[in-house]
């Protein structure tokens, strides 16, 4: 696996390449099954997997979470390697955002409302970091995880409205045996903090029973994270795309956890319902 930390060594390096079908995993490290799921994921499908680094600072609207996120790269990048990864593309903040820098992605629709609401700019941090990334390794596809939901709908949108050449894949969410969502956030949970966490799956699987009984999901949802004391910010049904789309997101402790299932794809939520 080569490590490369510069756009002009990747084109390089990529550009021979272009031809076998490069399969794009962009990440902020901190990697974890989930991730190593969409490396194995691109491996199958790709002839050349490349995955990012980079923990972008456009898409954090809280400095103390920015500052609190893990950075392991060379546990990273031994993961990175076991899972077929052929280039680990690890830029410092100055290459992706060099002085001068001055065009951001606004996103509409889709990114509004959940994430969107909660974690103002959020979206637009992320649809400009990835519209750079596609740009930089112009893959053939790139892969994301159902976890993040609203990430992927954006995603898709800002595909479709900027006709960028590329196919968004989506791989299912990869859980714990406890049924938590795995997260890089996950290892900030003191063990209380875990343990009241996993009314989380409890209460997605319990919309997804009364979605199929023909009753109100959310109420569902929301009746075992309250039962359980776990504040919530919201647990709705999203509407992605036209998939109806069980979604929550919950603080346990300083922590923020989001987890949902697709009501008419629950296998894609890793959910043993
Ligand atoms: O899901 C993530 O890790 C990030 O939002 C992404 C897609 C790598 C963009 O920074």
């Amino acid at each position: 696996m080569k490590w490369i930390r510069t756009v002009r060594a990747l084109r390089a390096a990529l550009d021979p390449l272009r031809s076998r079908g490069i399969g794009f995993v962009p990440t902020m490290g901190a990697l974890h099954r989930g991730h190593t799921a969409l490396f194995d994921l691109a491996r199958r499908e790709c002839g050349v997997v490349v995955a990012s680094i980079f923990v972008n600072p456009k898409q954090f609207n809280d400095p103390s979470d920015l500052a609190a996120y893990p950075r392991t790269e060379a546990e990273d990048g031994e993961l990175a390697a076991a899972h077929g990864v052929d280039v680990l593309f690890v830029p410092p903040p100055d290459e992706v955002y060099p002085s001068g820098f001055a065009t951001q992605v606004t996103v509409g629709g889709v990114a509004l409302g959940y994430e969107g609401a909660f974690r103002p700019g959020h979206f637009d941090g992320v649809a400009t970091v990835c519209v750079k990334l596609f740009g930089m390794v112009q893959p053939a596809r790139a892969y994301f995880g159902q976890k993040d939901a609203q990430q992927v709908a954006v995603i898709r949108q800002v595909v479709r409205d900027l006709n960028l050449p590329l196919d968004i894949r989506v791989g299912p969410t990869v859980r714990d045996d406890d049924g938590l969502a795995l997260s890089s956030r996950n290892v900030r949970l003191s063990a209380d903090e875990r343990r009241r966490a996993l009314a989380i799956p409890r209460a997605l699987a319990a919309g997804l029973r009364a979605f199929r009984e023909g009753r109100d999901p959310a109420a569902a949802a929301r009746e075992v994270l309250a039962a359980a004391g776990l504040e919530f910010e919201y647990a709705d049904v999203a509407d992605f795309a036209g998939e109806p789309t069980l979604v929550v997101a919950v603080r346990a402790g300083a922590t923020r956890l989001i987890d949902n299932v697709p009501l008419r794809d629950p296998q894609a939520a890793g959910l043993q319902v």
